[in-house]
């Protein structure tokens, strides 16, 4: 039997008033991939190697050579000899090709003009979406729900395939705690439960239940690693990153992907404590290779191994070659050095053939698994008809109104809260630049989406309150605007009784990849725009498109109603409207700790107490940890959205006041249970809602100080107006868990808190004591 480390995830739900909740440990335990799994399948082995033996040295080192043959993503090789290459066996995959027309014609040199038949593999970056788009990756976390993410990946994964691409270069599963960074929007945000959760969706999603199902596509789990930790939040930045912190905080998500059969890793831009992440033996080969037994590609980030250069770890393209090799990597993405440099460096002793070896076989395990030598073509006929089925939007539609975020909702001028809005002759002012901004609602990494297929948010406006009760105007743009059109704009507000001001980013110029912001609040004149709306005394509904949280304590402040919208997609337009008149009630919540302001970042939940707390009985105390200008708190913790209704918590009850770490340690990755808690959640208003429950842990005592609350379980409780349920989750010894001062997964004795709450700041905690 196949021997993995698997990452657990299971869930229990029982029926009536009382629920069990889905419980995750990050433990390693041997375990079954499914049938068919791919990569791990030994009867590919013989195929493999029978293909192996009777290739030349060169057209070993072209199965690790990729190139971009279509629009780039990054700098350029300045190759375009790519038809002569493949007729020479020189390629084993190519990316930023996207029709059917196109894969088959390239295919074709591969499969019929080369020595050896072999097929390349077709690349994109998938993200959220092909031609279905769905609401950006933070927004998806927000949602708290793999299976939406799974099914989202699904859909992507039958899109693309249908034009011939069988890779994609997701899920990007950085742990984020810093919004200046742009690309925290690819991500699930900065718990490395939630990431792994989020991970494993979308490999399920992407791989499907067979990896050589012509709907299959392999995913890429990256950028392994910490590239999430970019200092100052500026893309492409080293980062100094202990083992304890990167073993318990950023590794986890990856080892989820892993261990739900990712079929290839990507190596990251940035450096690791001086190391760069695309030649860094430590985490390529002794983590991820030798503790969790990857067996899939890793392939270099673009132009990641000719980066070793002004890294400053390498002086020339040989050297650069060796090291990324050597460390780990198996593909060389567009830098052409393995291209150049590979067999020489065999030749001359310093790459041994067998790694060589290796790392052909991974490459080929991979085509073999996706039943590429035996359909190596997609048919074309069917293309079209895979995109945008009204199954594929629906849930689309489904997912933008589970992510968008609930922030704030104050009465309103009838003493109610302002949102829902009701269907009523009130006459609304749509204002602000993302109002009607379909390209931006499809945020970073739009795939092949279609800005025409938006659901477009003034025409659902219209068609829910009518023509006569909607005055529009722009206001300003994302970035700049004029004296006039802000008048303009007020004068519409005035006219009106109510305004909606959509405000924000826009989506694909300023978030996403080499989009880091030093100033995160509105860009542009917006607040300039929101301040004078707001003076006008109407009441307003602000809409944040962003693919970050923004600082505008302003808007918090003096704005009754306030809905986080991410870029949700190409429902973008019907889910907000059903949201806002309440057809959906939201449920989402936030994945990444709402900053103050841009001074606190990095700001995340579970950041260690320090030997100096704020202590709120003495408030005055400076020598304390905190900002003699800012509070430490975040503007909305990590955990927090509102409903429509209202939830009340009862207190945390535990099953045992008293654990034994000696009976724990043996159970650490097999699941079951080691403590059960519960907490009454009761719908408090007038609708019926969802509510994500989380629980949290504190461990006290421990060799290495542990965060002051760490998510270990969360579940989604549906309650009608007055309805009571226990959650009860039942806890695996995992939740008690830490990496300790030996950088070992462990147990120890410590005073343990366990909360249930709606979200990382609130909640009643229950004592426990873990003994040895
Ligand atoms: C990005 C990757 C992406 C690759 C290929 C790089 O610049 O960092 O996330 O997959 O380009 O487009």
């Amino acid at each position: 039997m196949l021997k993995i480390p698997v990452f657990i995830f299971s869930a229990w739900l029982l029926r009536g008033s009382f629920m069990a909740a889905q419980v995750i440990s990050q433990a390693s335990i041997p375990a079954q991939l499914p049938s068919g799994a791919g990569i791990y399948d030994p009867s590919l082995n013989p195929k493999v190697q029978s293909l192996l033996r009777k290739m030349t040295l060169d057209e070993k080192v072209g199965q690790l050579v990729q190139y971009s043959a279509g629009q780039p993503t990054g700098p350029g090789t300045g190759r375009t000899d790519y038809e002569d290459m493949l007729a020479k066996g020189q390629i084993s995959a190519l990316f930023n090709i996207s029709t059917a027309k196109e894969t088959n014609a390239y295919q074709r040199l591969a499969v019929e003009k080369s020595r050896l038949h072999i097929p390349i593999l077709f690349g994109l970056d998938v993200i959220h979406g092909f031609r279905t788009e769905f609401p950006i990756p933070l927004a998806l976390a927000s949602t708290w729900d793999p299976q939406i993410v799974e099914n989202a990946a699904r859909v992507a994964a039958k899109e693309a395939s249908a034009t011939g691409i069988r890779w994609t270069f997701s899920p990007m599963v950085d742990i984020a705690r810093d919004p200046r960074w742009g690309r925290i929007t690819e991500g699930a945000g900065e718990d490395p439960l939630l990431g792994s959760v989020m991970s494993a969706a979308y490999v399920r999603g992407y791989q499907g239940s067979r990896l050589d199902a012509p709907d299959s596509i392999i995913a890429c789990a990256k950028h392994y690693v910490g590239y999430g930790a970019a200092e100052a939040g500026r893309d492409y930045n080293s980062t100094e990153i202990s083992e304890h912190t990167l073993r318990q905080y950023y590794l986890p998500p990856f080892q989820a992907a892993v261990n739900a059969g990712s079929a290839s890793i990507m190596s990251a831009f940035n450096a690791i404590n001086g190391v760069p992440a695309s030649a860094n033996p430590f985490t390529l080969k002794q983590v991820l290779r030798k503790e969790w037994g990857f067996k899939g590609i890793v392939d270099s980030d673009w132009t990641s191994i000719a980066e070793l250069i002004p890294h400053g770890i390498a002086n020339d393209g040989s050297t650069a070659a060796r090291k990324a090799f050597s460390g780990g990597v198996d593909m060389d993405m567009a830098s052409s050095l393995y291209h150049d440099h590979l067999a020489a460096l065999v030749k001359s002793g310093k790459i041994p053939v067998e790694e060589i070896d290796e790392a052909v076989r991974r490459v080929l395990r991979v085509k073999f698994a996706l039943g590429l030598f035996e359909r190596p073509y997609v048919d074309e006929s069917r293309e079209a008809s895979a995109m945008l089925q009204p199954s594929s939007l629906g849930l689309a539609q489904n997912a933008a109104e589970r992510s968008m975020v609930l922030l704030k909702n104050a009465p309103g001028p009838n003493a109610a809260p302002l949102l829902p809005l009701s269907k009523d002759d009130r006459a609304i002012a749509l204002i602000g630049p993302l109002a009607d901004d379909s390209s931006s609602m499809l945020g970073a990494w739009q795939g092949l989406a279609d800005s025409k297929d938006v659901a477009s948010f003034p025409v659902a406006l219209t068609k829910q309150i009518g023509e006569d009760h909607l005055l529009r105007a722009k206001g300003v743009n994302v970035i700049g605007g004029s004296d006039e059109d802000i008048n303009a704009a007020v004068a519409i507000a005035n006219k009106a009784d109510l305004v909606i001001l959509a405000l924000g980013e826009s989506g694909g110029e300023m978030t996403g990849e080499a989009t880091s912001r030093a100033h995160i609040g509105l860009p542009g004149r917006q607040q300039e725009l929101l301040e004078k709306v707001v003076a006008t005394g109407k009441p307003v509904v602000l809409l944040v498109f962003s693919g970050r949280p923004l600082t505008m304590p302003w808007a918090f402040q003096h704005v009754p109603a306030v809905l986080a919208a991410w870029f949700p997609g190409i429902e973008a337009g019907s889910a907000l409207v059903r949201t806002l008149y309440g057809e959906s009630n939201p449920s989402g919540k936030l994945v990444v700790s709402w900053p103050r302001d841009v001074g606190q970042e990095p700001l995340y939940y579970n950041a260690l107490s320090t030997g100096r707390p704020i202590d709120p009985a003495t408030p005055d105390n400076n020598y304390v940890s905190r900002y003699i200008d800012e509070q430490n708190t975040p503007q909305f913790p990590f955990g927090f959205g509102l409903s429509y209704t209202s939830f009340k918590y009862g207190a945390t009850r535990v099953a045992a006041k008293q654990l034994k770490a000696s009976h724990l340690m043996p159970k650490l990755g097999n699941g079951g249970t080691v403590l059960s808690v519960s907490a009454d959640v009761t719908n408090t208003g007038q609708r019926a809602g969802e509510e994500i429950v989380e629980l949290y842990v504190r461990l006290e005592g421990t060799s290495v100080a542990q965060p002051v609350r760490a998510l270990k379980a969360f579940e989604q409780v549906a309650l009608n107006p007055h309805e009571t349920k226990t959650v009860t989750f039942n806890l695996p010894a995992d939740a008690f868990a830490l990496w300790n001062d030996q950088n070992k997964y462990t147990v120890e004795a410590a005073k343990a808190t366990v909360w249930i709450s709606p979200d990382s700041a609130r909640g009643e905690g229950a004592a426990v004591e873990i003994i040895p």
